[in-house]
């Protein structure tokens, strides 16, 4: 197969808000490293160069994938940036089992996942350990997308808001504006993720004025426009575009339909 080299493609900031569309790939536990490589050329193959021009497509896979994709993409020189889907906030030690910000920057990683509810649910990590690691990437140059959402019962509750203030406040507000504003936030309400009922558009608009509004108490104005909010939960092809659409969301987190490449490429390409 011929190499396309495609390094001059870049995401385009949205001419509504000047921020540049994120659409993320969260494989979860899913593909060995040699199913990374095959799922990974398979949507360089099928992505045209003008999709990199509409948003960054970041893949977050598996640690033990990591090395393998990141070879592929600097020898292949693919425009996907590096992600993975959670990190420890110390740099070294005796924390068996954990992986650093430190590893990760070595492997070339730009954004981390934080937070993510599946992480905070079954692993119980508490919005103090989220706003650890919120740091610990930032401080090893790296972007963290932090997840934040409310999950049914606190919906119904009518406590989406203080759900997302608590979240949010805890995770950014000793942050300095420059460090602020480079956080990348993801709405995730739970009982989007994985159920195949997606949020209405008027719910991800909801969701990401509700971060900024939290932004700009503990900030600044300005600081709340620059950062980046995407939606996630029970994203496809079919929904994508409508998401989109709104000037207020920058992005797609995407879990179940990232994973088989023909269906995150028509997601991207919607
Ligand atoms: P989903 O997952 O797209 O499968 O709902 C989203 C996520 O967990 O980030």
């Amino acid at each position: 197969m011929l190499k396309k080299d495609r390094t001059d493609f870049s995401a385009k900031p949205n001419p509504l808000n000047g921020r540049v569309r994120l659409i993320s790939g969260n494989w979860k536990m899913n593909h060995t490293h040699l199913e990374a490589i095959a799922a990974l050329q398979k949507l360089s193959f099928l992505l045209k160069p003008s999709d990199f021009n509409f948003a960054e497509i970041s893949i977050h896979a598996p640690f033990t994938d990591i090395r393998s994709l990141q070879l592929l993409i600097e020898t292949d020189r693919m425009p996907f940036s590096l992600g993975a889907q959670n990190c420890f906030f110390e740099s070294r030690g005796a924390f068996t089992g954990e992986i650093s910000p430190v590893m990760l920057a070595r492997l070339s990683v730009k954004y981390v996942i934080v937070g993510h509810s599946e992480r905070r649910d079954l692993f119980h990590e508490t919005d103090d350990d989220v706003r650890r690691k919120v740091l610990a990437v930032l401080e090893n140059g790296m972007l963290p997308i932090l997840c934040v959402g409310e999950s049914f019962a606190e919906r119904e509750a009518g406590d989406r808001d203080r759900v997302i203030d608590r979240q949010v406040a805890t995770a950014v507000a000793a942050l300095t504006p420059e460090r602020a504003r480079s956080v990348v936030f993801a709405y995730e309400p739970k009982w989007a993720i994985g159920s195949g009922l997606a949020a209405t558009l008027e719910d991800a608009i909801e969701g990401a004025h509700a971060i900024r509004g939290v932004v700009e108490r503990l900030h600044d104005l300005e600081t709340a426009a620059a950062v980046r909010v995407q939606y996630g939960g029970s994203v496809t092809s079919a929904n994508a575009r409508e998401f989109l659409t709104a000037s207020e969301v920058d992005g797609l987190l995407v879990g179940g339909a990232s994973l088989d490449p023909d269906s995150f490429a028509r997601v991207i390409q919607a």
